[in-house]
């Protein structure tokens, strides 16, 4: 009997015969040799078949062996100048596959969007997918090291939290709910409780734009502390990102480099991170002659000027209160600001960070409720928080498809994530 192991283990069974079970990537024959290169999910290895060292049968399933047909192989493994190979002694199929869809010729994102249950198995997705792997652990690692306490917020919610305009409605019996927009003012019930918390989920957003940073589902994870305030969260928020992009960088080397990302600006993700605030993103706006009006939220266009300033991710602070949501705690020293922050990535990817410090008032809270036209009744249990030991206190929210999009240099959020969910794709 031989013994069924993975490629990635490959290198602790030289000599010895071992058998693999994956999917044939590709094939070609150059003379009396021919070469298989299979993929079993953990890697890629070369083997050879050849008359006089591989059985008969092995030669024969080699002329039929297509595209993406699943196979078990059994063979010796062999070092060869540094690279591990096969020599196959036998070659068993499981599933002959016909016309597989996805060949090596170009093929557009549309296509590929719609064969993207398929699409997954090609090298690029793959590497985006170990990464964004690796980031969600190395997200949950900080927190559950740091002694945060994991809160899972609802995903059916009875109100908004980031707007009424993109909420998206769901039947609910006789009754109507609505998606989660952010776990968040769930995990502020959770920091009175536990003190640390955070949640991890998908949210959604009914947002109209089809530009390469919006998804309609996106991967969401929300830390919350009670007695932070702004500066505190913003160290928090340098130090969790320090942590994610160096491990990232650390555990995931290949992948990126088989992606071609130049890693030198990542690799500066390191506390403490360049601070300005808003009337001081204005100020260097108003230099590279942007026509910004104070009073605004940034667009694209004026994140990549802020961000070309910077060799690495910075926070803006002290947002307008007027563009910000109403939770946000007004600036004691300035009430038009809010005590808000963003972190924006460089290489124009923008903002992968929103967060600040919350209205711990009760008072305060129920006149900016009823300023962005929401109904106290649905915050009820909200308003509780400010009624029973009340406590500043302040979180933030990193989108996780955002983030990798820049840590793998993406043009595009809709390779971050297995199945996206756009403005016009909700399939596969
Ligand atoms: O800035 P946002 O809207 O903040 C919140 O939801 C807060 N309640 C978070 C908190 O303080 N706990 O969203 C946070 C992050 C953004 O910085 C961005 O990374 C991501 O979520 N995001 C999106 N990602 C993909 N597609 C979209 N449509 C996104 N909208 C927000
Ligand atoms: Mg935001």
């Amino acid at each position: 009997m031989t013994k069924r192991i993975y490629i990635s283990d490959i290198h602790q069974h030289v000599g010895k015969t071992v058998t693999l079970f994956g999917w044939v990537y590709n094939k070609r024959s150059s003379g009396k040799i021919n070469f298989l290169i299979l993929r079993d999910g953990t890697g890629t290895i070369q083997g050879i078949v050849a008359k006089g060292e591989s059985e008969d049968s092995a030669l024969k399933a080699f002329d039929e062996l297509t595209q993406e047909t699943s196979i078990k192989v059994t063979g010796i493994v062999r070092e060869f100048r540094g690279n591990y190979e096969l020599a196959i002694q036998s070659i068993d199929i499981i599933h002959l596959t016909q016309d597989y869809p996805i060949t090596p010729k170009e093929h557009g994102v549309d296509y590929l969007m719609d064969k993207r249950h398929l699409w997954l198995r090609s090298s690029r997705q793959y590497n985006i997918l170990r990464i964004r792997s690796e980031l969600i652990h190395a997200c949950r690692d900080y927190f559950h090291g740091n002694g945060f306490t994991l809160i899972d917020a609802p995903m059916f919610t009875p109100s908004a939290c980031e707007g009424t305009t993109t909420l998206f409605e769901v039947k609910y019996f006789d009754d109507k709910v609505y998606l989660t927009q952010s776990g968040q003012l769930y995990i502020e019930a959770g920091c009175q409780a536990f003190g640390k918390v955070y949640c991890f989920g998908p949210t959604f957003r009914a947002e109209k734009s089809k530009t390469r940073r919006h998804l309609t589902e996106f991967w969401m994870v929300e830390p919350e502390v009670a007695f932070n305030d702004l500066n505190d969260n913003m160290e928090l928020a340098e130090d969790f990102l320090e942590y994610i992009v160096q491990r990232t960088l650390k555990n995931r080397k290949k992948e990126l480099e088989s992606l071609e990302r130049d890693t030198k600006i990542l690799a500066n993700t390191k506390a403490p991170l360049p601070r300005i605030s808003y009337d001081e993103a204005i100020e260097i706006l108003k230099k590279e002659n942007n026509p910004f009006q104070w009073g605004g939220d940034f667009g694209a266009p004026d994140e990549t000027i802020l961000a070309n300033k910077f060799d690495r991710p910075f926070f803006v602070h002290r947002f307008p209160s007027a563009i910000k949501a109403f939770y946000m705690k007004e600036d004691p020293t300035n009430k038009k600001l809010s005590l808000s922050m963003d972190v924006l990535a460089p290489e124009g990817y923008g903002e992968i960070i929103g967060g600040g410090q919350r209205e711990e008032n009760i008072d305060v809270l129920l006149a900016k409720l009823a300023e962005h036209k929401l109904d106290p009744k649905y915050f009820e249990w909200y308003l509780d928080l400010r009624r029973y030991g009340s406590v500043p206190h302040a979180g933030f929210g990193m989108g996780i498809e955002r983030c990798l999009a820049w840590i793998c240099g993406l043009e595009h959020v809709r390779e971050t994530i297995p199945f996206p969910r756009m403005l016009y794709r909700t399939t596969p």
